[in-house]
């Protein structure tokens, strides 16, 4: 049994995911020798319910210079990032000269619309390449891990911030307790914190398993989220449900008794009670239903091969990383995968050496069918490839349960 990051508690261990490398490092074909795994598991706190990994990645090797994720490769995640900066324009960024930090800006998708604004703005992001890239658009980036030490001295240098925002961030920072101390340090009296992250509730209602990565530590709830907030001296003031990446959840925290926490709240709270979310019975019958995925979507990969047919698969996500480990899913299986990112293509997936290809192999010529990897962005990529399935093609899911579109 290990010990919770957030609260010490005994962390009872429900997934197993096997020996898993780094979701976001792509070798070159031939120089897969000094790959890095470890052991992908999940548990269950038992006394503050927050849901995390048995084993830690150091995170210098997952955020690194050559950090290939780069957030505004999705239309419809700009669209999500630009409406999210100005409703914080409207809402938390109105007083005289507001301040915003982004802890993980990457290539600044959100703090891009600050930066338009006008409104003073840091991002903070240790992967030197896509803060170059959020600086070629006018934002200002410090290349650094967002902790304790880093918000003193932003707090020293710039002053106090109306909001702190994290999106897809937060999840992937074992070091919570230094993350709220430098909080307390940076917002002001009446300042918010914001992250938005992939919810549990959703990941046990879609059987979203490849949600789990190294780069994905914690997965969060409302009663984890509040838990966690009230041990370090703050609040769960306010919660949003948000249908991006499959489903997650917009949480704002406020320092104890700075504001009146929202009927939002509790809803979720009690939703959550219902339905015995942190109950280890839930977490197992999710872990029978990973297990029958990888089982049905093996089975099914195998009898395409067997019967001649071409099958690819479509993003090279950090997400696919487990699926393509976890179901030893190989070139045999997968030709190969189509990814619009440049620093992702003519090299290997990670852990299963899936050779990675351009968008125009798609439909040089089309193949028979092809896994959606990044289901998450199913509608967008779906209607950008209307032609793979008027030529016959069909897409695989496995999102919520194995199924042909
Ligand atoms: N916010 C963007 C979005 O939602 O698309 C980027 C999300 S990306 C999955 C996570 C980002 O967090 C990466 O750019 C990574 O470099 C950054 N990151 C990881 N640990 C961090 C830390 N301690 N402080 C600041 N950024 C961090
Ligand atoms: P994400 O699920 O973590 O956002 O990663 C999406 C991956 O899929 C990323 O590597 C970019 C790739 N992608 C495409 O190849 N084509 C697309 O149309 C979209 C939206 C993403
Ligand atoms: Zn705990």
């Amino acid at each position: 049994m290990s010990t919770c990051r957030i609260c010490e508690g005994p962390v009872k261990e429900f997934l197993d995911l096997g020996r898993q490398p780094l979701s976001d490092a792509f070798p070159e074909p031939g120089g897969t020798e000094g790959e890095f795994f470890f052991r992908l598991a999940v548990g269950l706190c038992a006394s503050c319910t927050m849901v995390q990994l048995v084993e830690e990645v150091p995170r210098e090797k997952m955020f690194r210079e050559d950090y290939p994720y780069h957030s505004s490769g999705s239309s419809v995640m700009r669209a999500h990032f630009e409406a999210t900066a100005r409703r914080f324009l409207e809402t938390e960024l109105t007083g005289p000269d507001p301040f915003v930090v982004e802890i993980g800006c990457n290539d600044g998708v959100m703090l891009r619309t600050v930066s338009d604004a006008g409104v003073r703005h840091l991002g903070v992001d240790p992967s030197a390449g896509v803060a170059e890239v959020a600086r070629e658009k006018g934002v200002r980036v410090r290349t650094a891990f967002f902790e304790e030490a880093t918000a003193l001295d932003i707090a020293a240098t710039e002053g106090r911030a109306d909001l702190v925002y994290a999106a897809n961030t937060l999840c992937h920072i074992p070091y919570l307790d230094s993350i709220f101390r430098g909080l307390d340090a940076l917002l002001k009296p009446d300042g918010v914190f914001v992250f938005e992250d992939p919810y549990l509730g959703e990941i046990v209602d879609r059987t979203s398993f490849d949600q789990i990565y190294d780069e994905h530590f914690y997965f969060f709830t409302a009663r984890s989220v509040q838990a966690m907030a009230r041990g370090f001296g703050f609040e769960l003031v306010d919660v949003e449900r948000l249908p991006v990446h499959g489903g997650e959840v917009r949480y704002t925290v406020a320092r104890r008794g700075a504001r009146t926490p929202s009927d939002a709240v509790d809803a979720l709270l009690v939703e959550e009670e219902t339905r015995r979310l942190a109950d280890p019975a839930t977490l197992d019958r999710f872990a029978d239903a990973v297990a029958r995925t990888r089982d049905e979507l093996v089975a099914l990969l195998e009898r395409l091969r067997d019967e001649g047919r071409r099958v690819v698969a479509y993003g090279a996500t950090a997400k696919s990383a487990t699926v393509a480990n976890y179901c030893g899913l190989g070139p045999d299986l997968i030709a190969y995968v189509t990814d619009t990112t440049p620093a992702k293509q003519n090299r290997l997936t990670p852990g299963s050496h899936i050779p990675v290809r351009d968008p125009e192999a798609f439909s040089a010529p089309y193949p028979d069918y092809a896994l959606l990897f990044a289901w998450n962005h199913a509608e967008e990529i779906m209607a950008k490839e209307e032609d793979f399935r008027a030529a016959g093609g069909r897409w695989i899911l496995y999102v919520p349960d194995v199924h042909l579109v």
